[in-house]
């Protein structure tokens, strides 16, 4: 967006990542199918001086415009784009760390992250560390004179903890270690990691991005040209390459971005509060109730709530569970979350969290709001209550 003035939020995502004159005033880049792209001669071809682009998997017209949109929203040097949202994380980690490394990771990670760590990480010999997604500066005193990266997700998979980013990179730039944030939460727009000193933000643009349930993609902003070359060098070598579909539908969901994000975040708001007040639920997480661990210094970083909330459902026998579960009409049991319609989402993995062990008692179920009237979507949880209740 190479305008003069400064815009507000809503006004860029409708300009960000597109070029009219460009593509003979199509207001939208069009899906471009591409693998081999032309040399101009042996000159650009030994040098690649003069060539825009090279092979398109390296990087092709539709990957151009949405790197460059999410550079510019994310307030970063340049960026990266891939075909899953887990596919920019496995790269950026790969960049920063080698053998004999230390990674201090946060322990309220997605869970595939969690995966990455101990299944190829490990394998590599990086030695890892998860800590207290609330830890603050005290992070200070888990650094080794071999810990290359701090790992930062912000508010954390399935409980939300908000991490004091400013306090963690602080201390992170004394020492020198790179910090890599997970971002995808924010989903590049509530929440602008490397503005609090983060070096490499991640998104899985598959969730509000995209928007729709039918999207595959990730990206990652790096703050520098160097820590961009690092970044790119790990996603080329790894042959990430998004699809142009994907790319292009992604572009189109920005447009709508901020308004889904707000209706989802007042409908996810007015459904916890419903949660609240059911005696089957023992405790609900969503970061705009007071009562959240992390609702205060949500309102200091972020500028807005998404759609997310957990709540803990009472102990209770499986076929109980199941029946509160099955009897939902609205909420569908499914992975991911960001799109039109609301999910729900059993959260088992908690239970692999290492440096803060999980304790409650019961369920611990994740709803993704979707565009629904909350209200049709309150009644429909308040008559899988009531199933719930005549067979515990
Ligand atoms: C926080 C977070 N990061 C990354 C991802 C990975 O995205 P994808 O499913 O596109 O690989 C997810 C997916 O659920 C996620 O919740």
């Amino acid at each position: 967006m190479s305008k003069t003035r400064k815009y507000s939020q809503d006004t860029i995502l409708t300009q960000l990542g597109r070029d009219p004159d460009d593509y003979y005033g199509l207001m939208n880049p069009p899906i471009v199918q591409a693998s081999t792209i032309k040399y101009k001669d042996l000159e650009s071809y030994e040098t690649k001086k003069g060539q825009k682009f090279t092979y398109a998997n390296i990087g092709h017209p539709l990957s151009h415009h949405f790197e460059t949109a999410m550079a510019e929203l994310e307030g970063g040097y340049r960026a990266v784009s891939s075909s899953t949202g887990l596919a920019p994380i496995t790269a950026s980690l790969l960049a920063f760390l080698k053998s004999g490394d230390h990674l201090l990771m946060c322990d309220s990670i997605y869970p595939p992250t969690r995966i990455v760590c101990e299944k190829l990480l490990k394998k590599f010999g990086v030695e890892i560390e998860y800590y207290d997604p609330l830890i603050g500066a005290s992070i200070k005193d888990l650094i080794k004179d071999n810990t290359a990266v701090i790992y930062l997700e912000s508010p954390g998979s399935a409980t939300f903890e908000v991490q004091d980013v400013p306090a963690i990179t602080e201390v992170a730039k004394d020492a020198g270690v790179i910090t890599i944030m997970d971002n995808t939460w924010a989903s590049g727009l509530l929440f602008k990691p490397l503005a609090h000193g983060v070096n490499i933000s991640v998104c899985a643009a598959t969730k509000y991005i995209g928007g729709h349930a039918d999207v595959n993609l990730g990206y990652a902003v790096a703050d520098t040209e160097e820590n961009y070359k690092r970044l790119k060098a790990a996603h080329v070598d790894l042959g990430h390459c998004p699809g142009s579909e994907d790319l292009y539908l992604a572009l189109r969901g920005l447009r709508t971005m901020k308004m889904r994000l707000e209706h989802c975040a007042k409908s996810a708001l007015k459904v916890a509060q419903f949660l609240q007040t059911r005696p089957e639920v023992r405790r609900v997480y969503h970061v705009a109730l007071p009562e959240h661990t992390s609702h205060e210094i949500w309102k200091r970083d972020f500028t807005g709530a998404n759609g997310l909330l957990s709540f803990v459902l009472e102990d209770a026998p499986k076929p109980a569970v199941a029946g509160f579960m099955d009897a939902l009409e609205l909420f569908p049991i499914g992975s991911s979350w960001g799109g039109y319609m609301s999910l729900l989402q059993p959260q088992i993995e908690i239970n692999w969290r290492k440096a803060v062990k999980w304790q409650e008692e019961g369920t611990l179920i994740r709803l993704q709001i979707g565009l629904e009237d909350p209200d049709d979507l309150i009644t429909d949880l308040g008559q899988a209550f009531e199933k719930f209740g005549d067979m515990k």
